[in-house]
Order: C-alpha cells, then structure tokens, then sequence
C-alpha cells in the first residue's frame, strides 16, 4: 500500500478530546454527567444523519443544542438555558489528546489537514486554543458541501481540496462509522480504536487499527 502524500484528520474523539464536556456535564448535573454526555454525543451523531437524509440540515452548533435539550428531557434532567449555554460551549474548549502535537509533526513534511462536522467559527478557535494550528495545513468543514458524515460528499471535498485522488490521502479518525465512510471513499485509512470498540460492519473496514495517534502513518 502507498504511503499517503497528506493526512485527513477527524476533530471531535480523534484530535480533540470530548472528555471535559463530561466533566462540565457532571459539575452541572453531579453523578448524571457521564450519562448525559453519552447520550448527548449520540443524539448529536443522529441528528447529522437525520438532518442529511432529511436534506434539511442545521449546522453542527444548532444540532449540538438540539441533541442537549432531548438528551436532558429523556434523563429527566432539568437545566435553564444559561447552563445549557454553558455546556454547549463545552465543545468550543476541548483539549486536544495528550499525543495530537507530536503524531501532527511526526507526519511532516506531508500535509495534515482536519475534516470535520463542526463549523468553521467551531473550528478555528479549537485549532488556535489547542497549540495546533502550526502542524495543520488546513480546516475543512463538511458545510461547504451541506451534508454531514459520512456522505461521500464530505470525503470528496478532502480530495477537491488536497487536489489528490482518495488512494493518496490518510485519513485518519476515532469514529468508526467515519474510518468506514473515508474507507467507502478509496482513502487509506487509520481507525483509532482507543476504547476496544469492535469494527464497524456498514461498509469496508479501517486499513489500520491503532490505538493512538502516535501509531499513525507508523
Ligand atoms: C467530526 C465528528 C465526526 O469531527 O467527530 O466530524
């Protein structure tokens, strides 16, 4: 297999880590954090499926609040809008994973982009806060194309952007529906299974599982 001209890296669970909505999550609703962030996150990953199928789509931000407000209504749980802002802000302060730097530079010279579901204004402040940003050649968000994950629309965006074809482009994610939709798609793909999840079974599995970013591109 050829080793990729550029890199294609997912944002949210892969570059940047969700840990610290559950941590906002729980010093809002203590004991209930953990539940509501894992209902939140799948809710929000619905929504982008729904809203594409439905071709009526709001932008990730709109979705992330609407995914909140079911999510806190089905644990029975009430917050006023104020600490539904707060969290939702959440997602504009992850961290990024200990080891994002240095997998980033240890793929220069070859070109490291992000392709996500997050809009641009959710994006940009992630990449600058995160130390980030000198190791990123660029940021792609899946509306300029107006479909979510993992259209093969989002994927050829990668390709039109990057002027390369798919089989020259790492793509690299934490989400293994996404590893599947870039795989779809003729990338070469790294799956970074950090939680021992089993392969996805919708379409052709990762070319690489690995269980960190440092063993991208290895
Ligand atoms: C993203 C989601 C899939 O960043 O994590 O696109």
């Amino acid at each position: 297999m050829a080793v990729p001209d550029a890199f294609v890296f997912d944002a949210y669970g892969t570059l940047f880590d969700p840990l610290s909505v559950t941590a906002r999550a729980d010093a809002l609703v203590p004991g209930r954090g953990a539940e509501l962030a894992k209902l939140w996150r799948a809710k929000q990953l619905e929504y982008t499926w729904l809203g594409s199928l439905m071709e009526a789509r709001g932008d990730f931000r709109r979705v992330t609040e609407q995914a909140l407000d079911y999510a806190l209504e089905a644990l029975a749980l009430d917050l006023d809008a104020k600490a539904r802002r707060e969290l939702a802000a959440a997602w504009l302060e992850l961290a990024p994973y200990p080891e994002a730097g240095r997998a980033l530079a240890r793929l220069a010279p070859r070109p490291c982009w992000i392709l996500s579901n997050g809009t641009r204004a959710m994006l940009d402040p992630l990449v600058d806060r995160s130390g980030l940003r000198a190791h990123v050649a660029g940021v792609l968000s899946v509306d300029e194309v107006g479909v979510y994950k993992p259209s093969p629309r989002v994927y050829a965006l990668a390709c039109e952007r990057l002027a390369l074809p798919a089989a020259r482009i790492g793509f690299v994610s934490s989400n293994g529906w996404d590893a599947t939709g870039a795989k779809a798609c003729g990338m070469t793909v790294w799956w970074v299974n950090r939680s021992g999840a089993p392969v996805e079974r919708h379409g052709p599995p990762p070319d690489f599982v690995v269980r960190s970013l440092d063993a991208v591109g290895a």
